[in-house]
């Protein structure tokens, strides 16, 4: 059977690049000033919001990376629902989506190719979405992801800058994506790396649906720069403070024990290296912070709601089979976007 995962150079996940990298070199570019452009980049937000119209914005969003799992078929799953989360996170809903593919086709079979854009496929229709087209370039190391199109009434965008002082945090998918991938290339701990396939496929759409029939204040999806890393942005962009309670935080299966062997993704240390403002607890033991650090692939959606509808929210997840859903924590009122764990 195909290493897919053995094609990419940057271990198992997607190089990810903290502020002060990438985001740095693009934030010195002059920006458009169009009053059509609801979201655009300087929010840290998950998709661009551009509004058509009174009742119709256009949500896009694009996202690719090298193989995180060896299987084509599942990778093209991850890595489609990956890219549609974005839209939902927005409060959207996909309509179309391309394919973005570098393939090594003097390495690999054709048909492994066929087998990743099949997953993809089928992930885009189960989201009600439809692939419009695409580009493929010849590459050493293969990549995949899907720039996704969405649309939402420019009323009801949710944005990561609306958490209020007194919201709740919820979060709809278990932690521990990152160091399971890592469990998986060490052939270890079986049993999470099942779980976080399945929880890394799984689209965000049903917990978008229900989120639809509540009043939410803030939304984003849980993915490269880990629990914490995401948390301090919406914390940072709705200026409020967080405190986040590690106890009610859902895990992966094995992902403790993935943790405390040391699987730790390299990003994860990024993350933990360029995230300033986090107060641990001094109880908080070393493997649930290697976990908020965690790089998520296809995580889940954080929402910031008001507390009066937070039990009802989670009540109506879990019975849309989103069992993972928790509530982790609280947004107050202090500038800075810190974020307390214990
Ligand atoms: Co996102
Ligand atoms: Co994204
Ligand atoms: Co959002």
């Amino acid at each position: 059977m195909i290493k897919l995962t053995e094609y990419s150079k940057n271990g198992g996940c997607a190089a990810k690049i903290g502020p002060g990298d990438l985001a740095g070199v693009l934030g010195q570019l002059p920006r458009t000033a169009d009053p059509r452009l609801l979201v655009g980049i300087d929010t840290s937000d998950d998709a661009g919001v551009y509004k058509l119209s009174d009742t119709i914005a256009l949500i896009q969003t694009v996202d690719f990376f090298t193989p995180i799992v060896d299987d084509p078929y599942l990778f093209g799953q991850i890595a489609a629902a990956n890219s549609l989360s974005d839209v939902y996170a927005m409060g959207g809903k996909p309509l179309t989506a391309m394919n973005i593919v570098a393939f090594p086709v003097c390495k690999l079979d054709p048909g492994v190719l066929l087998t990743i854009l099949q997953g993809g496929q089928d992930k885009v229709i189960e989201a009600g979405a439809v692939i419009v087209g695409g580009h493929s370039i010849h590459d050493d190391e293969p990549k995949y992801g899907l720039s996704v199109t969405g649309i939402a009434h420019p009323d009801k965008i949710l944005t990561n800058a609306g958490a209020k002082p007194g919201d709740v945090l919820l979060i709809t998918k278990a932690i521990g994506t990152g160091v399971l991938t890592m469990a998986a290339r060490a052939d270890m701990f079986p049993e999470g790396v099942a779980a976080a396939i399945r929880s890394m496929v799984k689209l965000n759409k049903a917990a978008a649906q229900v989120m639809d029939r509540f009043t939410i204040h803030a939304c984003t999806d849980i993915t490269g720069f880990g629990l914490l890393g995401h948390l301090r942005e919406m914390a940072i962009a709705s200026n409020v403070s967080m405190d986040i309670d590690t106890k009610t935080l859902p895990l992966l299966p094995e992902a403790k024990e993935a943790a405390e062997m040391g699987l730790v993704p390299a990003s994860a240390y990024n993350n933990r290296g360029y995230l300033t403002s986090v107060t641990f607890a001094s109880t908080v033991p070393e493997y649930i912070r290697d976990l908020c650090y965690d790089p998520q692939t296809s995580g889940g959606l954080l929402m910031s709601v008001p507390e009066d509808i937070a039990a009802q929210l989670l009540s109506d997840l879990k019975q849309a089979g989103i069992e993972e859903s928790a509530i982790i924590g609280r947004a107050f009122n202090k500038k800075g976007g810190e974020i307390y764990v214990c």
